[in-house]
């Protein structure tokens, strides 16, 4: 089938390669000039494991193009909205504008019989807008929203291997022509027996808005726990171990540290409330504003650990920072915590020095005032504490034995609850991390 996927970055580029992958002929199209010379040249704009062999294999084919021309998306049967919807500057809504240009573009291209298919995560009801609009405009054309789950790190096996499908679907004969549209462009998936979940616009975006939240919520109510475990010197890493036996709860996404960043949760959780402010139901969800307050309270306290294990002063202390990422397997910072801490140590007056294996350049570009190493060795020499604040496993790995000879001091702080104590502790260093006890 031939698809366009309009907007390139995390999720459109994978998902183009992803789509051509399966079979199809993909025009992948991005405003961004760089960004498309950059893809074109099988070169990943992004670090994600794993995508630039796809995207190299799916070059190879013929089958994948990229451009910055929307007329290259002409003869396409399934359009794919693939770009972002950051938050609005000063406010807590989803900033549409790159949704609508992306659709308002389309509509110079598109014929009947075709279908639009939104991935973008979006507030409840942009579906049915934008679906009046299309079909206004292009009478015969089609709107569905199908939103996307892929974790970064994890594109290209998420995209290629997802857990559900979900389908928002007109309502009418419509919604069969698009679901059968659909179920083509992903027959290989199908045919594996993947759920699918067939809805009307609204479920389908609430489905994306509505799982994020609950992860996000998920990693609050640990990190709360882990409040009270600095309370009372409970020990937070037994209790998610022990309550995650209980299938009903599972262990995962309770790793309690210093909380959620990056593009998705943080800026869907708020998004999400905003929708629900206008829509006159905000009670139901003012359990989120928690959720955000538990979640930037953790970087705070780092911060105060910082101080502590600092003897109660961070001026002039030379700090190590491991890890700048928002998480490990990618080079993503938005709203990363680790730079979020890295940055109140030294308006603080501390000397950091951040390294991280993907994200020294990204955040150099955003963050210019800090210092930055190439390696954890290079960024702990002469440490007075070392910061773990991304869970990359080149640092899980770390000897601490090796290391404490680089140090000033062999202090550690375990801002993601991913070192070994035992051996940490053994090497004479003192640990401290959130939610245990010191050790
Ligand atoms: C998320 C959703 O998982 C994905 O389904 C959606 O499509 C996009 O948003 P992503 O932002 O790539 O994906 O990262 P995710 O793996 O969900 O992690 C989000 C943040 O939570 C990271 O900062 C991570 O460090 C943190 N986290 C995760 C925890 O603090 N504890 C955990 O137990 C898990």
């Amino acid at each position: 089938m031939r698809i366009s996927v309009i907007g390139c970055g995390y999720l459109g580029a994978v998902h183009a390669a992803s789509m051509a992958e399966l079979g199809h002929e993909v025009v992948g199209i991005d405003v961004d000039e760089r960004k498309v010379a950059t893809l074109r040249d099988a070169r990943a704009p992004f670090y994600e494991p794993g995508f630039e062999d796809l995207l190299r294999c799916t070059l190879g084919t013929g089958r994948l193009s990229f451009s910055t021309d929307v007329a290259d998306a002409a003869g396409a049967r399934v359009h794919f909205l693939c770009v972002g919807t950051p938050q609005k500057h000063g406010e807590y809504g989803a900033d549409l504008r790159y949704v609508d240009a992306a659709v308002e573009s389309l509509l110079s291209v598109l014929q009947p019989g075709e279908l639009v298919a939104g991935k973008s995560t979006v507030p409840v009801g942009t579906a049915a807008r934008l679906a009046e609009l299309v079909e206004g405009k292009v009478p015969g054309a089609l709107l569905a929203w199908n939103p996307e789950f892929l974790r970064e790190g994890f594109a290209v096996e998420d995209t290629l291997h997802p857990d559900r499908l979900v389908y928002g679907l007109p309502a009418g004969p419509d919604g069969e022509v698009a679901r059968q549209l659909l179920d083509e462009v992903y027959a290989p998936i199908v045919a594996r027996g993947t759920p699918q979940v067939t809805t009307d616009h609204a479920t389908a975006e609430m489905v994306k808005t509505a799982a994020n939240s609950f992860l996000a919520t998920k990693i609050s109510f640990i990190n709360a726990m882990a409040e009270l475990c600095e309370a009372t010197g409970a020990d937070v890493k037994l209790l998610a171990d022990a309550i995650g036996y209980d299938d009903r709860i599972g262990r995962k996404f309770l790793n309690a540290g210093l909380g959620f960043g990056g593009g998705c949760l943080p800026k869907d959780i708020r998004a999400f409330m905003a929708r629900a402010g206008e829509l006159g139901a905000d009670q139901a969800l003012t359990f989120l504003r928690e959720v955000d307050n538990i979640n930037m309270r953790r970087r705070i306290r780092m911060v105060e650990l910082a101080r502590e294990v600092l003897d109660g002063s961070l001026l002039g202390k030379r700090v190590a920072v491991l890890g700048a990422a928002f998480k490990p397997d990618s080079d993503d910072i938005r709203d990363s915590p680790a730079l979020n801490v890295a940055a109140q140590l030294q308006l603080q007056g501390a000397v950091v020095c951040v390294t991280d294996p993907a994200a020294v350049e990204n955040s150099r570009r955003e963050w210019p005032h800090l210092d930055y190493a190439a390696t954890p060795e290079e960024a702990a020499a002469d440490a007075d504490a070392v910061l773990v604040l991304t869970e990359w496993r080149q640092y899980r790995e770390l000897d601490p034995v090796a290391f404490g000879a680089l140090v000033r001091q062999k202090r550690v702080l375990d801002g993601r609850n991913a070192l070994d104590r035992e051996t940490w502790t053994a090497a004479g260093w003192t640990y401290r991390a959130l939610g245990r006890r010191a050790g």
